[in-house]
């Protein structure tokens, strides 16, 4: 029931209607007994900036942001954590009482506790961290990696120029190289992670020979839809461990729960198994 005193939070994106999030957050507040609700918006092209500055000092307390809103969300805000400036990028998004937008990344703790949940064996310090992409998703992945304590970490991208400017704004520890000559980084890969939009239904595969991995690398997809991506279903078929995306937007959602309603999202509900419902359907 909304009452009064309901705690309001939600995601904005645009589109925003096949959001999987509502339905994680709505399923922990229900079996936590929290007063609180979590509802999808999804301004113009242009809006983001009115919806945000309009929720200034309100009863809302935060928004997690997805796509194309992440970098004016890093814009907007008055007060940036570590970690969102790292990203160039904000996943979340809390208004303050007195008026202030606090802005934030939980997509690196996402990823983390992605490995964590499906490859536990894994450790960042296990050896080189192969990132394919060159865009957000890419540099929010290589600040977390390096957070974690990564030593090495290769950026491949398509377009060479868009890897050496990440590595350019992160650090001696990165090193680019064009997707055609990424051989040497996955004979010494410890994980190799898609953060390209390759995969996605309706976009092309990616031209990866993971045959070329050690038998131990984890093979991650940032992809959930579908959720056994073709890059996916080639580190199956090679017997590599693999981490899917899904886990990786439910351990994201963990913390962003945590900052809208201040606790722990109870870990009784199967929100993997109502994501793959969702995801069906
Ligand atoms: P995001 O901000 O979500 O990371 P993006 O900025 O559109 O999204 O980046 C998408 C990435 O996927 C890019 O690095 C793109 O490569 P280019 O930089 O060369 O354009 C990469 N990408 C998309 N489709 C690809 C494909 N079929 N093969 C290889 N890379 C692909």
């Amino acid at each position: 029931m909304i009452t009064g005193k309901t705690m309001v939070a939600g995601v904005v994106g645009r589109p925003v209607a096949h959001s999987l999030s509502p339905i994680l957050h709505n399923a922990w507040l229900a079996e936590a007994g929290i007063d609180g609700v979590y509802v999808p918006f999804a301004p113009d092209a242009f809006g983001f900036e009115r919806l945000a500055n309009g929720f200034r000092g309100s009863a809302v307390r935060g928004l997690n942001v997805t796509l194309p809103f992440k970098e004016a969300a890093l814009a907007i805000a008055d007060k940036v954590s570590d970690r969102a400036r790292l990203a160039a990028a904000a996943n979340l998004i809390t208004f303050e009482p007195n008026g202030m937008i606090h802005a934030d990344n939980t997509d690196g703790l996402g990823l983390l506790g992605a490995f964590a949940t499906q490859a536990p064996d894994f450790d960042v310090r296990d050896g080189g961290m192969v990132v394919i992409g060159g865009g957000g998703a890419a540099r929010g992945a290589v600040a977390a990696l390096l957070a974690a304590g990564a030593w090495r970490i290769w950026i491949v991208n398509r377009t060479l120029e868009k890897a050496e400017a990440i590595a350019e704004a992160l650090g001696d520890k990165i090193r680019p190289l064009p997707l055609n000559h990424a051989a040497s980084a996955l004979r010494d890969a410890a994980a190799v992670i898609n953060a390209t939009s390759a995969g996605l239904s309706g976009e092309g595969s990616l031209d990866v020979d993971l045959s070329l991995t050690p038998p131990s690398a984890v093979i991650m997809d940032m992809v959930y839809k579908p959720l056994q991506t073709p890059f996916l279903k080639q580190a199956r078929d090679l017997g590599r461990p693999t981490v899917d995306g899904l886990a990786m937007l439910i351990a994201q959602a963990v913390p962003s729960f945590e900052a809208f309603y201040g606790a722990l999202p109870p870990a009784s509900v199967d929100v993997r198994a109502l994501a793959l419902k969702a995801l069906e359907s």
